[in-house]
C-alpha cells in the first residue's frame, strides 16, 4: 500500500480588504425562500426583459458577436449613451468618457475604488443602498453616515458639517431603500454646500425612470452648480427589467473615468458583447415598455399604500420613486427581529438596519411584485402587526 501524504494545511486568512468588509457589512443574505412565503423583499422587477431586447441578443450571437468587446465598451453603445446624456448636460457628452460596466454594481465599484484612498472620508446618507459602505470599506476609506431627516429627505445642516473635507459624497436618487426622490431644490442645496470644495459627487440614478411625482425627475447632471464634480452611475437593470444581463455605465470628468476604467479593466475586463448590443436595442426601442412597467408600478404602489394605511403601528411616508416603501413601525423589536417575526407570518421583507444604523425601526417593502403578492403580503404584515399588539396588550 502506498503512503499518500495528507494534503498540507495552509493557514489562510482573507485579505485585510475582505476582512474589513466582513467586519462592517450590513448586507444580509436572504434566507432560503419557501413556496408558501410571499416575498416583498426583492429589489428586482418581476417583469421579463422586453422581447425585442432578447431577440437582439440572439441576433447578435447568431451574427458572430462572440468576441471581446473593447475594454471601455462597445463604441455604438457608448455613442448612443453619450447622445442620451447630452440631453441632460449643458455641454455635449463625449463617448470617450463613458465606461460600460457589469451593471451598476461594477460601475459603483470602479468609481469608488478609482477615487478613494485609505483614510479618505466618504459621506453617505443613512439609510442608503448598502453596497456603498462595503466598497468604501474595501478601499480603506472612512465612511461617514449622515442620518436623514424625519421625512427621509436629506438633513442639510447635518450634511453640511459632515461634508467638510470629504473626498466623496455618494447617494442614490430615487433612493433605495426609502423611495424618496431628491428634488431639484435639494440637489441645488447640495451644490451650495460643496461650492469652493474639491469634494466629488457620485450620483446613482438606477431608478430614474421610476418616479411618481408630478414634478419631473431632475438628474444631478442637470444641476449646473454640480458640474465638474459629478460622476453619474446608471444601469439597465431596473428601467428595462434587465437585472440578469449585467450592463451599466459611468460618466464623469475624464480623469475620474480614466481611473475607473483602470479598475474596470483590472478587475473585470470588458462586458459581454452581445449583451451590450442588446442594451443598445433597449435604449433605442424600450420607451413604450418603460411606460407599461411604470403604469404597473404606479398601480402596485397605490395598492400597497392603501393596504398599509389600515395597519396600526406602521407609518408610511410619501414614497416618490423606485419601487420601495420604507415604513417605520411601533414595536420594541430590532428590524432584523421584525423581519424574522413577519417571516413567521408568511411574508418576506428587508430589515431597515441593512441600509444603515439609522434605518432601524423600519422595514423595506418592494412593490416590484405581482398585485396578488402585494395584496396577500400586506394582509400577512397586518396579521404580524396585530399579533405584536396582542402580545404587548397582555
Ligand atoms: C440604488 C441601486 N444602485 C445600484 C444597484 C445595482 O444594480 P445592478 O443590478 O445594475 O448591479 C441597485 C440594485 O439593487 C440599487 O438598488
Amino acid at each position: 500500500m502506498t503512503n499518500i501524504p495528507a494534503p498540507v494545511q495552509i493557514p489562510f486568512a482573507a485579505a485585510e480588504a475582505v476582512q474589513r468588509v466582513q467586519r462592517t457589512s450590513r448586507r444580509v443574505q436572504q434566507p432560503q425562500s419557501s413556496p408558501d412565503l410571499v416575498s416583498l423583499a426583492v429589489g428586482e422587477p418581476n417583469f421579463d426583459t422586453p422581447e425585442q431586447v432578447r431577440a437582439a441578443a440572439t441576433a447578435a450571437l447568431a451574427a458572430g458577436h462572440t468576441h471581446y468587446s473593447p475594454a471601455q465598451g462597445e463604441p455604438v453603445l457608448r455613442e448612443a449613451l453619450a447622445g442620451r446624456l447630452s440631453e441632460l448636460t449643458r455641454e455635449p457628452v463625449s463617448s470617450a468618457d463613458i465606461l460600460i460596466t457589469h451593471g451598476g454594481t461594477a460601475g459603483l465599484a470602479a468609481a469608488i475604488l478609482g477615487i478613494v484612498n485609505p483614510g479618505d472620508r466618504v459621506v453617505v446618507p443613512d439609510p442608503t443602498y448598502s453596497l456603498y459602505a462595503d466598497l468604501v470599506s474595501m478601499a480603506g476609506g472612512v465612511l461617514v453616515p449622515v442620518p436623514l431627516a424625519a421625512d427621509l429627505h436629506w438633513d442639510l445642516e447635518a450634511l453640511s458639517s459632515a461634508l467638510d473635507g470629504a473626498k466623496l459624497f455618494v447617494f442614490c436618487n430615487p433612493s433605495n431603500p426609502t423611495g424618496i426622490v431628491h428634488s431639484r431644490a435639494e440637489l441645488e442645496a447640495l451644490a451650495d454646500l460643496l461650492a469652493g470644495t474639491d469634494t466629488l459627487v457620485l450620483t446613482d440614478e438606477a431608478y430614474s425612470d421610476l418616479v411618481y411625482t408630478a414634478e419631473p425627475f431632475t438628474s444631478a447632471l442637470q444641476i449646473e452648480a454640480l458640474e465638474g464634480r459629478t460622476i453619474y452611475c446608471q444601469t439597465f437593470s431596473k428601467s428595462y427589467a434587465m437585472t440578469g444581463w449585467r450592463v451599466g455605465y459611468l460618466w464623469g470628468p475624464s480623469s475620474v473615468i480614466a481611473a475607473a476604467a483602470r479598475v474596470h479593466a483590472t478587475f473585470n475586463g470588458s462586458v459581454n458583447t452581445a449583451n451590450q448590443l442588446a442594451a443598445l436595442t433597449a435604449l433605442e426601442t424600450c420607451g413604450p415598455d418603460i411606460e407599461r412597467m411604470h403604469e404597473a408600478y404606479t398601480r402596485r404602489r397605490a395598492l400597497m399604500l392603501e393596504g398599509l394605511a389600515g395597519i396600526d403601528g406602521l407609518h408610511v411616508g410619501t414614497p416618490e420613486g423606485a419601487f420601495y416603501l420604507f415604513p417605520k413601525y411601533d414595536a420594541s423589536l430590532s428590524s432584523e427581529e421584525m423581519v424574522a417575526h413577519l417571516r413567521k407570518h408568511g411574508v418576506a421583507v428587508r430589515p431597515g438596519g441593512e441600509f444603515g444604523q439609522y434605518g432601524e425601526q423600519h422595514i423595506r417593502l418592494s412593490y416590484a411584485a405581482s398585485e396578488e403578492a402585494i395584496v396577500e403580503g400586506v394582509k400577512r404584515i397586518a396579521a404580524g402587526m396585530a399579533a405584536l399588539r396582542a402580545t404587548a396588550a397582555q
